[in-house]
């Protein structure tokens, strides 16, 4: 099957002051191009811009909320030498989720992975499935952590349990997800979106400036933003690295990494 075009991969509609994002390329998990990305931070940015905008809610068709970056997109960048750079489209949307002062709403199902998780720190309502499967295995590829997340994610779970995510890669389910604070909600994955779409919907009749003043208050996103620019650094060098494209291939031909010759 082609690829589908950027908007039918992410898919924008707005109903009852619910800016809806949904992706959907299921047949690649979710995996977000560069162009996905695009979509994304036009998106993010109107729902802070637009007054008819009260909430923004992320969803995703298919079995996976998000299979991360495109791994084929990391390849042709890490190819070209070109590391992270602060205007491609991947930054345009991290730039949009730190200065997001409207509530933002997740609904996940199935595998949330790489920013598929790092996406929801910056959620404010969180609703997944009990057995969804979180992870964010940066280091498996040889990067590192990127929206925000080396600080988000320890201090929401705590340093060692944050570690152990990024180091190891593993998945952790739903139901940990709700235990550890990552999540408001873990429900069945049938009720995920309806109890999503509920809690947008009541978020959408609240005060909408004195939502706005609370979130603000709670998030510095200038702080945000400059360290997502660090994070990008130290993303960038790697993604062009010997280890990274081993990691990389490895993924594209279905095998376990070898870093045994790195240094
Ligand atoms: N980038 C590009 N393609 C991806 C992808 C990604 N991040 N994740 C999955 N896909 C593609 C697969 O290559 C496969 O394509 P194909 O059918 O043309 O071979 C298709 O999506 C289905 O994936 P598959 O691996 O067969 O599904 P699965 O159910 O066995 O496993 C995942 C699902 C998400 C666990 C697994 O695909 C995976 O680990 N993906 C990579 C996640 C990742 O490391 N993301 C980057 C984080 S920074």
């Amino acid at each position: 099957m082609s690829d589908p075009t950027a908007s039918e991969a992410v898919r924008v509609t707005l109903g009852d002051g619910v800016l809806t994002v949904t992706l959907n390329r299921p047949d690649k998990k979710n995996a977000i191009t560069q162009a996905m990305y695009a979509v994304l931070a036009e998106a993010t940015q109107r729902a802070r811009t637009d007054d008819a905008v009260r909430v923004l809610l992320f969803r995703a068709e298919g079995d996976s909320f998000s299979a991360g970056n495109d791994i084929a997109d990391f390849i042709a960048i890490g190819a070209s030498g070109g590391g992270q750079v602060v205007d491609a489209p991947v930054f345009h949307f991290l730039k949009a989720l730190a200065e997001l002062d409207k509530p933002a709403v997740a609904a996940v199902r199935g595998r949330a992975v790489g920013i598929g998780l790092t996406l929801l720190l910056h959620c404010d309502l969180v609703v997944v499935a009990e057995d969804a499967l979180l992870s964010v295995p940066f280091i498996n590829l040889a990067l590192a952590p990127e929206a925000a997340s080396s600080l988000l994610l320890p201090r929401v779970v705590g340093h060692q349990r944050a570690f152990e995510m990024f180091a190891l890669g593993e998945a952790i389910d739903g139901r940990t997800a709700l235990a550890w604070g990552l999540a408001n909600r873990a429900v069945p994955a049938a009720d995920v979106d309806a109890v999503a779409s509920g809690l947008a919907a009541r978020l959408a009749t609240r005060a909408p400036n004195s939502i706005r003043k609370s979130k603000q208050l709670m998030r510095d996103a200038e702080a945000l933003w400059a360290l997502m620019l660090r994070e990008g650094e130290a993303f960038g060098s790697q993604m062009s690295s010997p280890e990274a494209m081993e990691a990389f291939m490895a993924f594209s031909q279905k095998r376990a990494p070898d870093f045994s010759k790195a240094g």
